[in-house]
């Protein structure tokens, strides 16, 4: 019975949609994209194909569709990719290399590494390629698209391609404060007194001493702008000037032509500061219903009694640390726990593998943290991984590798929903006094608890509410809810040209004011000079 309704709720809702149906541009150029982040935007396109629109698939040949979800796109234009095989795998070994290690090195080395420029490279080299074809730029043209919806990692090419084809855009984050993504650029003011703004140095809250505030206004003006310059400006300045795209915009003024962007972020995790009215928080848009664990696994974690079990992964592009001596490490200090241990890995096995602990090329992190034996998340810090453990309320200990990973790691520490551990300074002691501590200290529990209410009470889920938003602005634009900051130069922004005017103004009338004072006083003199005289 309540299928047949739902079966006709279902026809209902397509009937009613189908007048209103739009098409969507869905571009994937980058070669360097991360399966996680697809998931996200394909999670939003699949919800907007039910409700009756058309998605277009825009994606450079050759290009990995890992975390494509099936069905969240109703046709696909592929354009050439001019790479032989052997490129192919060189560029997926990069990607791997940059992304997948628990680094035996210091933060400047890793910037120094030659790689990293490499990595750059194949950002932008998808949409260079679209850009130099011509009969795929002629077929979008002809498609006539609604709006596109994207997900800018490091590049923004899809801002350009939004301006190449004259068509609004939402965007979509899962990271925080990078050089290719904050508030700045959305317009929305962001004060360094109490909006922590480094990704590097540990722990800075929106409590911060004079020092702090010195260092944190450092990282704002200082390091984000040379990292926006080389990252974001650069490339997308010469890919104007190269297919002249809109050479009338700065790049920063491409990006903020997006129509709203949808931000995963949730006040659980993040320090109160200021947001516009186009910026629309959608935490845990990834976060699905709980599944059963499969037969093995669920017979594995209910082995462990009232201990329960411990997730130990880096993600879904790391299957193994850097080196083994870092592997009989974790196996070592995790075959002495009375708690079980279920751990990604791929790879030879460790040393000291105990048996409490079972390893696996592939886990439904999901259902596990879902679980109530879950008792700690051992974790690179990663957006959607944090923010599903935060929904269950599993402790986490965090050892961030790469890119927003170190700020999500310094903001659960602040919230005190985990600890931080820098992976270049591990060792067995450590380590093992921070899992005794996040089993033993129930202040982890309490407050990974609260964000997990904190997070879960909200008037619709993130997903209706991305869709809502996205009708929103198919319906109305998002012109009404862009801050004007946008269209600003920084004298305008900063009321510069106002105080200006107000000190000449003022100047001029103390200087009016002072000869006129001057003039009474010499009259004034000269009376009684005169009546003396007289
Ligand atoms: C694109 O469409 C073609 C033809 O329908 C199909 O063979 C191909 O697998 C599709 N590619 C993707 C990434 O879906
Ligand atoms: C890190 O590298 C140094 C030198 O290359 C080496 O001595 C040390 O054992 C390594 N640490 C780990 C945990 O592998
Ligand atoms: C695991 O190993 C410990 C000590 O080596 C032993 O006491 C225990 O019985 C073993 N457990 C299982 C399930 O084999």
């Amino acid at each position: 019975m309540t299928k047949i309704l739902r079966f006709l709720m279902v026809l209902l809702a397509c009937s009613f949609d189908l007048g209103e149906s739009a098409k969507f541009l869905l571009p994937a150029t980058s070669l360097l994209s991360m399966p996680s982040h697809y998931m996200s935007l394909t999670t939003i396109t699949k919800a907007l194909v039910e409700r009756g629109h058309e998605v277009v698939l825009l994606i450079i040949d050759k290009k990995e569709t890992k975390g494509f979800l099936p069905g969240s796109y109703t046709a696909n234009i592929t354009y050439a990719n001019p790479m032989t095989d052997e490129e192919i795998a060189y560029v997926y070994k990069i990607k791997g290399s940059a992304m997948s290690i628990l680094k035996n090195s210091t933060f400047l080395e890793s910037v120094m590494d030659p790689s990293g420029r490499d990595f750059q490279k194949m950002m932008y080299f998808g949409c260079f390629e679209l850009f130099k074809n011509e009969d795929t730029l002629r077929k979008l043209k002809q498609e006539r698209f609604d709006m596109m919806l994207t997900f800018p990692v490091m590049d923004f090419c899809d801002s350009a391609i939004a301006a190449y084809l004259d068509v609004p855009y939402t965007l979509f984050t899962g990271t925080r404060r990078t050089p290719a993504f904050h508030e700045d650029m959305a317009g929305i003011p962001i004060p360094n007194s109490y909006v922590p703004f480094s990704s590097f140095t540990p722990l800075l809250t929106d409590r911060m001493n004079f020092l702090e505030r010195v260092q944190n206004a450092f990282f704002h003006y200082g390091l984000h702008p040379i990292g926006e310059y080389f990252i974001t400006y650069r490339p997308l300045r010469h890919l104007q000037r190269t297919y002249d795209i809109r050479q009338d915009l700065t790049p920063w003024q491409l990006i903020t032509r997006a129509e709203i962007w949808l931000c995963h972020n949730t006040w659980a995790l993040e320090h109160p500061r200021p947001i516009g009215p186009n910026w629309i928080p959608i935490p845990g848009l990834t976060i699905k219903k709980p599944k059963p664990l499969p037969e093995d696994l669920e017979t594995f974690v209910q082995g462990s009694g009232e201990h329960g079990f411990i997730v130990f992964t880096l993600g879904s592009m790391t299957t193994s640390l850097a080196s083994d001596g870092i592997n009989d490490m974790f196996s070592k200090v995790f075959s002495e726990l009375p708690q079980r241990v279920i751990w990604r890995y791929v790879g030879p096995s460790p040393r000291y593998l105990g048996n409490n602990t079972l390893i696996k090329d592939w886990l439904p992190q999901n259902d596990l943290l879902a679980h109530p034996k879950a008792r700690v998340l051992i974790y690179h810090g990663g957006s959607g991984g944090v923010h599903e453990a935060i929904h269950y309320g599993v402790p986490m200990l965090l050892m961030p590798l790469a890119g927003d990973q170190g700020q999500n790691a310094n903001l659960v520490a602040a919230k005190g929903m985990g600890l931080v551990l820098d992976p270049n300074e591990l060792d067995e002691a450590i380590l093992k006094t921070a899992i005794h501590d996040l089993l033993t200290e129930e202040r982890y529990k309490a407050n990974v608890m609260k964000g997990s209410g904190i997070l879960r009470d909200r008037l619709a889920s993130p997903l209706d509410t991305a869709v809502f938003w996205i009708e929103h602005v198919l319906k109305f634009g998002g012109d009404h809810l862009r801050l004007r900051s946008t269209e600003m130069g920084f004298i305008q922004l900063n009321s510069l040209d106002v105080i200006a005017f107000v000190v000449v103004l003022s100047s001029i009338l103390i200087y009016i004011n002072y000869l006129i004072i001057r003039g009474c006083y010499r009259c004034i003199c000269k009376k009684t000079r005169k009546q003396k005289s007289d």
